[in-house]
């Protein structure tokens, strides 16, 4: 035992786990996984010893309000004091959204900082919890890191805690807990400052004030609340019932916090419901880093919504000096690809997930980037944004004076649109989701010529990215299949999931002709879905008729 400034630093023995290896967004588990003795406080301590540079640093810390989150961040708090972290800067009860820690740490130049969130997965007791840590330039940590994480916590033998009292996290404050100090933060104004500093706030205020445009905004009963109200209705003057769901709960009033078609059924349903209704309205994830935007009756996918923020971005005051170059990750459609060409800047493809944004950010090759997963951002931070790509809409829209249909059918007239959609069957059986790849992988350098119902494929490989920056190989992510009219199908396995294996099917089709522009997805894309079940066996192999989801 040690003593520090009074404070005891106790070291606890403990036992190690064999499944602390983070996915594609940090550690996911049940929250009944979290809750075993020493389970959280084993990853913590993980975290600590591969981050060294906490030692004597700045951490940020706060999550997303779910089921465990306050429990866990005072576990953390004393195991930040015992591990000699100087300062921790937590939001107000706990709060903050993935995009203000990434903002804050850079702000403050913090050393890192970790988020307690799994994201759109459901919380409360049965629910899920996560936890995922981010570098000091504001980005999820790299597989470096993680890998390094996961070889520690299988040897880890002991913990270090602080003996010492729970702090209040219900008001904003500071305090010392031994040698290190506390701040409980507000825990929207500095990301709310940054915003204004992107956007044009009087014109989006304008358009609010003068009746021309009414929005809908569902909070999902997640953390960006606090940032919608803020932002939305204090600083914008939105309309009076622009925010729904908008107080955060801890398990999210039993909904599924994914702002898609399917969960966000509430917004739906307002944005559709004939004259009189809102002309815009968004949803954003548990923890406030996904985003889906919608007009009446009309839905935009997030991969146009990247390509159209590409296209527009020099209109709004951010992004005035326009971009230098753009990036999605590979199940992300092509469209954006399409506005790079035209432009004449670079666009990489990444494999899934925001970690590999990172260094093409900081490097300066590309200003924005995104996924088809209802992901978007920009340089201004290294994680994707959801508040963001709000604000982003709404500018462009007080720009354009033009809806948000109008926007991207004039899109789409341009560029050409790409027919796109993800269909995911989830729960299934682990070997039986492993062996599905394994037989695509053992196809994929055979079916180039072949031709199915007309499609004939150009190329067909195991997705393998070479980090432009640090020459880094991430290999196996995923089989695509491209067709030569530019149609393409790509099948990978969720990275998240709790529960068995998620098999995701991406599956896009380029149209020029804007005759052609007005066909139901699903039905525009019959052929090449039916093309993916066979090639992969889906049905027969996952035992399954019908995907669960479809975005
Ligand atoms: C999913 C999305 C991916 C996103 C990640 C974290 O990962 O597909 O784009 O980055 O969630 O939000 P997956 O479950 O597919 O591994
Ligand atoms: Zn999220």
């Amino acid at each position: 035992m040690i003593l520090n400034n009074k404070m005891k630093i106790i070291n606890i023995a403990t036992t190690t786990f064999d499944d602390q290896k983070p996915g594609t967004s940090g550690l996911r588990k049940k929250v009944n996984v979290f809750q075993q003795s020493h389970y959280l406080e084993n990853f913590v301590q993980s975290i600590f010893n591969v981050a060294t540079e906490l030692k004597g640093g700045l951490l940020i810390l706060g999550g997303d309000g779910r089921y465990y989150n306050a429990h866990a961040i005072q576990i953390i708090l004393k195991m930040a004091a015992a591990n000699g972290v100087k300062q921790v800067m937590v939001g107000e009860n706990g709060l903050l959204s993935t995009p203000a820690v990434s903002c804050l740490i850079r702000k403050y130049k913090a050393a890192g900082g970790i988020v307690l969130s799994a994201s759109h997965n459901p919380g409360g007791v049965n629910g899920d919890f996560g936890i995922k840590f981010n570098i000091a330039n504001g980005g999820p940590a790299p597989t470096s890191f993680t890998d390094a994480t996961y070889e520690i916590s299988k040897r880890l033998a002991e913990y270090q805690i602080a003996d010492a009292d729970d702090i209040p996290l219900d008001r904003q404050h500071s305090c010392q807990m031994g040698e290190m100090k506390i701040d409980v933060i507000d825990s929207v104004s500095d990301y709310a400052d940054l915003m204004e500093q992107l956007f044009d706030f009087n014109k989006i205020r304008t358009m609010f004030t003068s009746g021309w445009l009414e929005m809908c905004f569902d909070a999902m009963h997640a953390v960006t609340g606090p940032y919608a109200r803020e932002i939305f209705s204090k600083r914008l003057s939105a309309n009076v019932d622009a925010l729904i769901n908008s107080i955060p709960l801890e398990d999210f009033g039993g909904g599924h916090p994914d702002p898609n078609l399917a969960h966000a059924k509430e917004l739906v349903s307002r944005l559709n419901s004939g004259p009189g209704a809102p002309g815009f309205g968004a949803a954003s994830d548990g923890d406030g880093d996904r985003n889906m935007i919608i007009g009446q009756n009309f839905f935009v996918n997030p991969s146009d919504s990247l390509a159209i923020m590409t296209a527009n971005a020099h209109l709004l005051p951010g992004y005035k000096q326009g971009i230098c170059g753009v990036a999605r990750s590979l199940p992300t459609s092509r469209a954006v690809d399409k506005v790079a060409e035209v432009l004449g800047i670079d666009c990489y493809e990444t494999p899934t997930g925001w970690k590999y944004f990172g260094n093409l950010l900081d490097d300066k090759r590309i200003t924005l980037c995104g996924e088809e997963s209802f992901g978007s951002g920009s340089d201004h931070i290294r994680e994707k944004d959801g508040i963001w790509a709000v604000l982003f809409w709404l500018n462009l829209i007080a720009v354009k004076q033009q809806s948000v249909e109008e926007i991207t059918r004039e899109h789409w007239k341009k560029y050409g649109r790409h027919y796109y959609t993800r269909h995911d069957y989830e729960a299934i059986d682990s070997d039986a989701a492993e062996a599905l790849m394994q037989n695509l992988r053992d196809q994929s350098n055979s079916l180039a010529e072949n031709e199915y119902s007309g499609y004939k494929v150009l190329l067909s490989d195991d997705f393998s990215y070479t980090d432009p920056v640090d020459n880094s190989i991430t290999e196996n992510q995923g089989i695509r299949i491209l067709f030569d009219d530019e149609s393409r199908i790509v099948f990978r396995l969720s990275g998240t999931g709790t529960e068995g294996a998620t098999l995701r099917v991406y599956i896009e089709k380029y149209e020029t002709d804007a005759s052609q522009h007005n066909l139901p997805v699903q039905t525009a894309l019959t052929e090449l879905i039916d093309i993916a079940n066979s090639i992969a066996e889906i049905k027969s192999r996952c035992n399954r008729d019908q995907p669960d989801v479809i975005t």
